[in-house]
């Protein structure tokens, strides 16, 4: 059984299914363990972890643990709540005709980082006369559906990760200011900011970069130094801004005062920060690494949310879930009816019901005829269904993506 514990009751021999928070913040267990040692469970409370979830059946159990389902259903519950009515702004475009627009700019973006990072790895200075332009042609396909991009930056290829989760900063970071309703200005240096805030991690060698295994204290002071590091670099580059440089060396800041680089608190971290630290973590957990397999994007929602009291802004982190949905455009979905269904556009009365793009049956483990139902709708939308799950792709064995922007 899994259960929640405070960390001030956890015990050598219990085993540890989870830590409550993001794993950049504790990079040296990306996976479940036994605690065996005193000097792990020094470890974890310096981390700055709040609670863990144990599983009782493969450790020692702690009777006052609450039920792992009883939280979710409670983390749930708040979160429905929080969000039940967000409006939503009405999209200039259709989704289908964003999206050639949105792969083309997708493609420069990951261009212009990967040059940027080449550069910073050779040890050359880096040109940022690219990076303008190119935040630019974001922010205008977020104006004219944010779908496309945010649909699109939900291929993860782990590989590739560095260099794309740069683009997926910069667009979630666009989309959350202009929900936000901040000035054109400052949403341009937010993009810019994504697009430049982990050039820092060319650093770090790739052996530590991309290991598989639990780091060891060293490699993780390597990666550490990565926000300092590419603020450095950034300075020394000239012409930018304030914000794409406290982006750059504040975006692991936590609100508890257990970030880094500067261990900065409460007020002490800026609005933009705070946004990157939010937006930064969403992708991250999301993405398929080489230690770890990405979570549903819902999933990774539902998790932030139980962090957010020691990690994350909790009002900003409301505000981004309200911009890109509980299920965000190119969720997988399954519904009461058994068809799952890729998510296409967010409804404006509600986030819990989207329009949903149904492609599979999983009663009888096929595809069906593509067709749009939307379940704000239940009279004349597509029927009385609604989301019962998110799931991941190799499930079922689909690939959501093809069923994403169909004319
Ligand atoms: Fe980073």
């Amino acid at each position: 059984m899994l259960k929640k514990i405070p960390v001030d009751r956890l015990r050598l021999g219990m085993y540890v299914q989870e830590l409550c928070g993001d794993w950049m913040s504790h990079p040296f267990w990306r996976k479940s363990f036994l605690l065996r040692s005193e000097g792990d469970l020094a470890r974890i409370l310096d981390a700055g972890i709040h609670a863990v979830y144990i599983d009782t059946a493969k450790g020692l159990d702690d009777v006052e643990g609450r039920d792992a389902v009883e939280v979710r259903e409670e983390v749930e519950r708040d979160l429905v709540a929080a969000l039940a009515s967000a409006p939503v702004e009405p999209l200039k475009v259709s989704l289908a005709e964003e999206m050639e627009r949105a792969k083309k700019v997708h493609s420069q973006a990951d261009k212009v980082v990967r040059g940027m990072m080449q550069d910073v790895r050779l040890g050359k200075a880096i040109s940022l006369d690219d990076v303008e332009p190119v935040v630019e042609a974001i922010t205008g396909s977020v104006l004219r559906n944010s779908g496309a991009l945010i649909g699109l930056i939900g291929i993860k290829n782990k590989d590739d990760y560095t260099f794309l989760h740069s683009v997926s900063v910069c667009t979630l970071l666009v989309a959350f200011g202009r929900s936000l309703g901040l000035e054109a200005a400052m949403v341009r240096e937010l993009g810019v900011g994504g697009l430049v805030h982990d050039l820092g991690k060319m650093k770090v060698p790739d052996s530590v970069l991309n290991k598989p295994g639990r780091l060891t204290d060293e490699e993780f002071a390597l990666i550490r130094r990565h926000p300092g590091d590419g603020h450095a670099i950034l300075l020394e580059t000239g012409g930018v801004g304030p914000i794409p440089l406290d982006i750059t060396r504040h975006h692991h800041e936590r609100l508890d005062g257990k970030g880094y680089p500067d261990q900065l608190a409460g007020d002490a971290i800026s609005k933009a920060a705070r946004m990157a630290a939010i937006v930064d973590v969403y992708d991250a957990i999301t993405a398929d690494r080489c230690y770890h397999k990405g979570m549903p994007a819902t999933e990774a929602l539902r998790k932030m949310w139980e962090w957010s009291q020691f990690h994350f802004d909790h009002v900003l982190l409301q505000a981004f879930m309200r911009c890109v949905g509980i299920y965000p455009v190119g969720s997988l979905v399954r519904l009461e009816s058994g068809r799952l269904g890729v998510v296409v556009e967010q409804c404006d009365e509600s986030l819990l019901t989207p329009k949903v793009r149904v492609f599979f049956s999983t009663r009888s483990g096929a595809h069906i005829r593509p067709e749009i139902v939307d379940l704000s709708r239940p009279f004349g939308g597509g029927g009385a269904d609604k989301i019962v799950s998110t799931e991941t792709p190799e499930r079922w064995k689909v690939d959501p993506q093809r069923f994403l922007a169909m004319a």
